[in-house]
Parts: structure tokens; C-alpha cells; sequence
């Protein structure tokens, strides 16, 4: 399999794409190259290397062959030019804005992002002269009327972490796209290129926590870049090269590529299993609200069903009786774990308010739309009946 095979089915390709066994000794798997650099054939051609004039490998904290087999997969997969991968996730969003933005520009972001993003952004970033400015995305008028002349990127989370809120990526694209100088950057984590592609419906850059559903198996962090060949060669050679140095090393790109092959599989079970859990709680009547993109109830129904191929795997609901409820609740449940993260074959539940949106301040939480007694469920892989169970006698162990 080379590189032209675009064409094949998703599942392929994130099984194929970009490599041939018998280019490799007949390696069905590809090798790990476990080297952090790179002989050069000639002096001159090392200086090619670093003047730019060749693309070859010279040092891994740039390129590196395992590294690269792993992001052509992903750009195939998000039908982008090229990718960039990163040690986590959130090296991938701080390269992305190191690289794309300069004092005096503005962001301007959604109403709700996951809770190190709000923090890099307000106490990164913002802190070095970029202004950061909230909107709430499902209001276009709102996010038409906040571009200004200093505006260089849109961002947001779609589905948002932890509220579940969709932005619909089209209409974004359509307003981002008046504007030359903005560049929209959306963080595709909780769908994955299986569920939603946001660079086909306008997007510029799509940036990943590939800790989560695309290695899928929880035991790595790791985060992607995918963009145009121009844009992520510049986020390479600044971000990832010079301002973050945030390289993923080799067997994590191994193992991240080993949990591509299921992608589609699981990604099909996490959403089966969700949409009952779903379903289950919001018949429960301990069960204040539940968020989740394929009930009829969701307040954005119809632009799930026109942006997402499925709801994906990720819960939000609330219990009656708010955030004592919701820790007694969580302090009981006993497939499930409290853990932070998402995206595993095993089923997790968390507090945002605690852990992982414990960034913003009370305040802010409130004012960006995160209630105090949310549960976060990341639904697993695990049999229906006994996650349904495992809810079943936690909720009765509220009562
Ligand atoms: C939506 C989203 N984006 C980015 C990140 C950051 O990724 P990482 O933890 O791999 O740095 C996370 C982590 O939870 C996330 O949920």
C-alpha cells in the first residue's frame, strides 16, 4: 500500500495506509525506529537538511520514520495534506497557537473548552499579549459581530468538554472563511475522523488529544496536528521543533497506530453503548438533565444528526439533588472508574468541577456554561448489560 490510496475505506487505510511489508523484510508490522538521529550521507547534505532543501530524517524531536508513518495515517484519515504528532494533546494545542498567533492578535473561542485549554489561554497565552475572547458558538450572530481587524484564529471543541455543547462546523467555516486572516482550528477529541471531519466541512486545522479514542487503549498521552502541508510544516518547524519540543517518542507513535487499526470497531461500540446508558438515565427518575447527541431531547438533535456520523461516547448529566448526589453516585459505582481521561476500553466517570475543569473558578465555570454537580461518563467497551447494572445500582445507591 503506498501513499495514493485515498480512496480506499476508512478502515483500510487506518490499517494500510502508507506502508508495505515488503519494503520492510516483510515486517507486517511497521518497525519502531528507536534512534533520536540520523546519519547523513554527505556533510552537504546534512546542511540540505537543516536549510530545508531536503525532506529527509535528521533528528527526532523533527521527523522520524515510525513518526511519519503515523501521521500520513492520520492525514488520511482527517482528509488533510499532512500531520504533525505531538507528546500530548495539549503540546499539540500550544504548538498550534504558539506558532499561529503573535501579541496584539485576539482568539476567540468557545464558551466552553476543556479545562488546560482555558487555562492555556488565560494564563498562557493571554498572559503574552494575546486577547482571548469567549463566545458562545452556538449563536452565530454573536461570533459574526466578535470578529475584529486583530483576529487571527477561531477555536472550539465540538462536541465541548465537558457540556457537550455542539458548534456547527459548516456555518463556523462559512464566517471564518470572510475573513483571509483567520485560521479555524477545531479540537476533533471526542469524535475522532470516524465521527466527524471537520477540514471537510471548512476547517483549516483539526488538533487531537490522541490520548483518548485514537489510541484508544489508555496507556499513552499523545496529541495531533492536521492541516494543510504549508500550515503544519510551519507548526513543525516553530511549535513542535523550537517552542514546545513536545515530540512523541517512537513506540508511542506504535502504539497509537496499533490503536487505529480498531478505530471504526470501537468507535461503533462507545457509541452502542453510550446511546443506552443515555437513554437509561434520562428514564431515571434521579436523573435531573442528561446531555448526550443522539436523544431526541439534545437541544442541538438535528445538527447531531447532520454533523456527526454517530453521538460518539462521551455523557454529561446531572442528578437530582446536584453535586452531593453526583459524588455519592460516583463513590459507589463499581465497574465504572473514577478517573479522569476518556476514550479507553474501560468505562470512566469524573467530576469536571474537581478535576479536570477544576482550571476555571467557580465563577467562570458558571459563566461558561459547567455546572457544579455535572458527572462526566466516558462509556467503555464493556458488555451493556453490566455497565446498565453497574448505573443501576449506583443510582439506587443515591436514594
Ligand atoms: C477535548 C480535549 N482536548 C485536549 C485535551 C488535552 O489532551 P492531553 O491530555 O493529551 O494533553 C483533552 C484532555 O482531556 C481534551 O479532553
Amino acid at each position: 500500500m503506498n501513499n495514493k490510496n485515498n480512496d480506499l475505506g476508512f478502515s483500510t487505510r487506518a490499517i494500510h495506509h502508507g506502508y508495505n511489508p515488503l519494503d520492510n523484510n516483510g515486517a507486517l508490522i511497521p518497525p519502531i525506529y528507536l534512534t533520536s538521529t540520523f546519519a547523513f550521507t554527505t556533510a552537504e547534505y546534512g546542511a540540505g537538511c537543516f536549510a530545508g532543501e531536503e525532506r529527509g530524517h535528521f533528528y527526532t524531536r523533527i521527523s522520524n520514520p515510525t513518526l511519519a508513518l503515523l501521521e500520513s495515517r492520520m492525514a488520511t484519515l482527517e482528509n488533510g495534506e499532512a500531520a504533525v504528532a505531538f507528546s500530548s494533546g495539549m503540546g499539540a494545542i500550544a504548538a498550534t497557537f504558539w506558532t499561529l498567533l503573535r501579541p496584539g492578535d485576539e482568539i476567540i473561542v468557545n464558551r466552553t473548552l476543556y479545562g488546560c485549554t482555558f487555562a492555556l489561554l488565560h494564563h498562557g497565552i493571554g498572559e503574552f499579549g494575546v486577547k482571548v475572547r469567549h463566545v458562545d458558538m452556538s449563536n452565530l450572530a454573536e461570533l459574526r459581530d466578535a470578529i475584529g481587524p486583530a483576529t487571527r484564529m477561531i477555536y472550539f471543541e465540538s462536541p465541548a468538554n465537558p457540556n457537550m455543547q455542539l458548534v456547527d462546523i459548516t456555518a463556523v467555516a462559512e464566517i471564518a472563511g470572510e475573513h483571509r486572516d483567520v485560521t479555524l482550528v477545531v479540537d476533533n477529541t471526542y469524535c475522532t475522523p470516524y465521527l466527524q471531519r471537520p477540514l471537510d466541512m471548512g476547517a483549516d486545522v483539526v488538533v487531537h488529544s490522541a490520548t483518548k479514542y485514537l489510541s484508544g487503549h489508555g496507556d499513552i498521552t499523545a496529541g495531533i496536528v492536521v492541516a494543510s502541508q504549508v500550515l503544519a510544516d510551519r507548526i513543525r518547524l516553530q511549535g513542535l521543533k523550537d517552542l514546545t519540543g513536545a515530540v512523541m517518542s517512537p513506540q508511542d507513535a506504535f502504539l497509537l497506530m496499533r490503536g487505529l487499526k480498531t478505530l471504526s470497531l470501537r468507535m461503533e461500540r462507545h457509541c452502542s453503548n453510550a446511546q443506552v446508558v443515555a437513554q437509561y438515565l434520562q428514564d431515571h427518575p434521579a436523573v435531573e438533565w442528561v446531555t448526550y447527541p443522539g436523544l431526541p431531547s439534545f437541544p442541538q438533535y438535528e445538527l447531531a444528526s447532520r454533523q456527526m456520523k454517530l453521538p460518539g461516547g462521551m455523557i454529561a448529566f446531572e442528578l437530582k439533588g446536584g453535586l452531593v448526589t453526583g459524588k455519592r453516585f460516583m463513590n459507589a459505582l463499581e465497574l465504572f472508574s473514577r478517573a479522569v481521561s476518556l476514550g479507553d476500553a474501560e468505562s470512566l466517570a469524573q467530576h469536571p468541577a474537581s478535576m479536570t475543569h477544576s482550571t476555571y473558578t467557580p465563577e467562570e465555570r458558571a459563566r461558561h456554561g459547567i455546572s457544579e454537580g455535572l458527572v462526566r461518563l466516558s462509556v467503555g467497551l464493556e458488555d451493556i448489560a453490566d455497565l446498565l447494572a453497574d448505573v443501576t445500582q449506583a443510582l439506587d445507591a443515591c436514594a
